[in-house]
């Protein structure tokens, strides 16, 4: 048995932690995965933040809140990844100070504080070991750290910054020193933060963004058909709008609104920025989440037959994961056969039995927060219906035609635009639309987002960056009761693979999952450890 961290012995020490179970635990650090993100990149995403914000300004980034799953029981903790990607913390109940200046401190000075959740020995025997102050300080390298219940008496006055922050968490329950709850509610009180309706914060930023004397009049159509939330009937400026929608009363809305909701669309703004282009650190994390899901989809190509259920084949993608130490899954998994797969988002996975037909895998790995988002779509008998062919065809042509764009310098527009020509042009072909316009029909989503922290990360759309990383996923779905033949019906085909831009070309990230309809079925037709499986039937 291996010695306990240094860390752990003296926390151990210091809480009296006597029950042995605990104290002789073999969770060494040299028997966890060493490629984690490090304070020193955590450091220095901070310092990228500082360049970006405005002077006298301060970024508050709270925790997400725990979600009850079942009574007391709750839902696997999802660290906020904003949270994480600025200071790699995991814990709930945390708020975190970035300032852009230096702020003087007596003798001393400090440009960022942190308030975490504290280390509490029984809380801990039942969910687990709490960095705590100490913790934080030795492991993710911050100076300043507290204890959450400190913000009450901590001496600061918000209202003296330009205060950017998210969308605030909605937060049930517990108001308890140290709580989330308390945490937010402390901060709005302190810098009277007004708490925001997300919609109104969202239009309202469109407007401010967009908005000019020509196309004001679409905005305020926009606004009149949201006037049924309560946010909204309450605005000062929208109320002001729809009075005397001029552009006198633009321009005066824009320079209010700027004050108004400065908090979140800022911090949006400058994470967006940052998040949307990935450092190599980021880079290694995401291609290994997206090799793990793409050997999964290999193997569960190589595993499927008519008579598996679509939760068999999710549970044969989630084994393949964790064997690889994927930690959780970047989505919940998408696993659906024939009518199932014309449902884009999908989650059931209920089929017992996918037969004979096309089934779409949407599935995708997180390692160290960062996730793959892969679609495979296969004939689960091992052959393709000459249907199936045709269709699956037009998809990997518009997939072919999009990587061609895929280099820094092309609009996001144009990369949708062109997959979507691809698309038109092979459902004209087959008879199946008489207009390309109706393409929406049956390829009713978008073509690309960004991928990292969040499976739909953030990141600007204008024009492709080098290192940016993005999904390529067009589709074609074609369900019951469309307007086409019955042999056309229950296919639905998606291909999603994921991207590294760079600046003269891109990296094919997922190219280990088979993509040709060749190659799919030479996979299929391949032995799996899975064949062998003899498993007893239920009693
Ligand atoms: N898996 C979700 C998506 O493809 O966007
Ligand atoms: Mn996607
Ligand atoms: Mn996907």
């Amino acid at each position: 048995m291996k010695r306990i961290s240094t860390l752990l012995s003296i926390v151990v020490f210091v809480c009296g932690f006597s029950y042995s179970g605990y104290a002789q635990t073999d969770n060494s650090t040299d028997n966890l995965p060493s490629d984690n993100l490090t304070p020193a990149f955590h450091a220095e995403r901070r310092q990228a933040l500082r360049a970006l914000m405005p002077p006298h300004s301060v970024v508050v980034i709270f925790s997400y809140p725990e979600e009850v799953f079942s009574r007391d029981v709750d839902y696997t903790y999802h660290p906020n990844p904003d949270l994480y990607y600025f200071s790699g913390y995991k814990e709930p109940n945390s708020v975190l100070f970035i300032f852009k200046d230096v702020q003087p401190d007596g003798d001393s000075s400090y440009n960022e504080l942190f308030f975490v959740q504290h280390r509490d020995p029984s809380a801990e025997q039942w969910t687990g070991k709490r960095l705590g102050v100490e913790g934080v300080k030795a492991s993710l390298g911050f100076k300043r750290v507290y204890n959450g219940e400190d913000l009450q008496n901590f001496p600061i006055d918000l209202k003296k910054y330009t205060v950017i922050y998210d969308y605030l968490p909605d937060t049930l329950g517990d108001l308890s020193a140290g709580s989330l709850k308390s945490l937010v509610s402390q901060v709005i009180k302190n810098a009277g933060l007004v708490k925001t309706d997300e919609a109104l914060n969202a239009l309202l930023y469109r407007i401010y963004m967009r908005a000019n004397k020509d196309n004001l009049p679409r905005f305020i159509t926009i606004i009149k058909s949201h006037l049924n939330s309560e946010a909204f009937k309450k605005n000062f400026w929208i109320k002001a709008l729809l009075a005397n929608p001029d552009s006198t009363t633009l321009a005066d809305f824009k320079k209010n609104y700027s004050v108004i909701v400065a908090g979140p669309i800022a911090f949006n703004n400058y994470t967006g920025e940052m998040r949307g282009i990935k450092t190599p650190e980021e880079i290694h994390l995401i291609k290994k989440s997206v090799e793990i899901s793409s050997i999964a989809h290999t193997q569960a190509m190589k595993a499927v037959n008519p008579a598996m259920s679509e939760r068999e084949l999710e549970g044969i993608m989630l084994y393949v994961h964790k064997k690889y130490g994927a930690e959780d899954e970047g989505y919940a998994p998408i696993v659906g056969a024939g009518a199932d797969g014309c449902i884009l988002h999908y989650e059931d996975n209920s089929a017992l039995t996918v037969k004979n037909q096309l089934v779409l895998m949407d599935v995708g790995a997180m390692y160290h927060g960062y996730s793959a988002d892969v679609t495979r779509t296969f004939p689960a008998n091992g052959k393709f219906s000459e249907e199936q062919k045709a269709i699956y065809q037009i998809v990997y042509d518009a997939q072919e035609e999009a990587f061609k764009y895929c280099r820094e310098g092309v609009s996001f527009d144009s990369l949708e635009a062109k997959t979507t020509q691809v698309l038109a042009a092979g459902l004209l072909r087959l008879g199946l639309i008489n207009n390309a316009k109706d393409v929406k029909k049956y390829y009713p989503h978008g073509m690309t987002h960004h991928l990292g922290l969040d499976v739909h990360d953030k990141g600007s759309y204008d024009k492709l960056k080098e290192n940016m990383v993005i999904t390529v996923e067009p589709g074609i779905y074609i369900p019951a009761g469309s307007p086409v033949d019955k042999k056309w019906w229950n296919i639905g085909v998606r291909i999603e693979d994921d991207v590294l831009i760079g600046k003269d070309g891109y990296t094919l990230l997922s190219a280990d999952a088979p993509r040709k309809w060749q190659d799919i079925e030479k996979t299929i037709a391949e032995e799996s450890i899975f064949d062998k499986g003899n498993f007893p039937a239920l009693k």
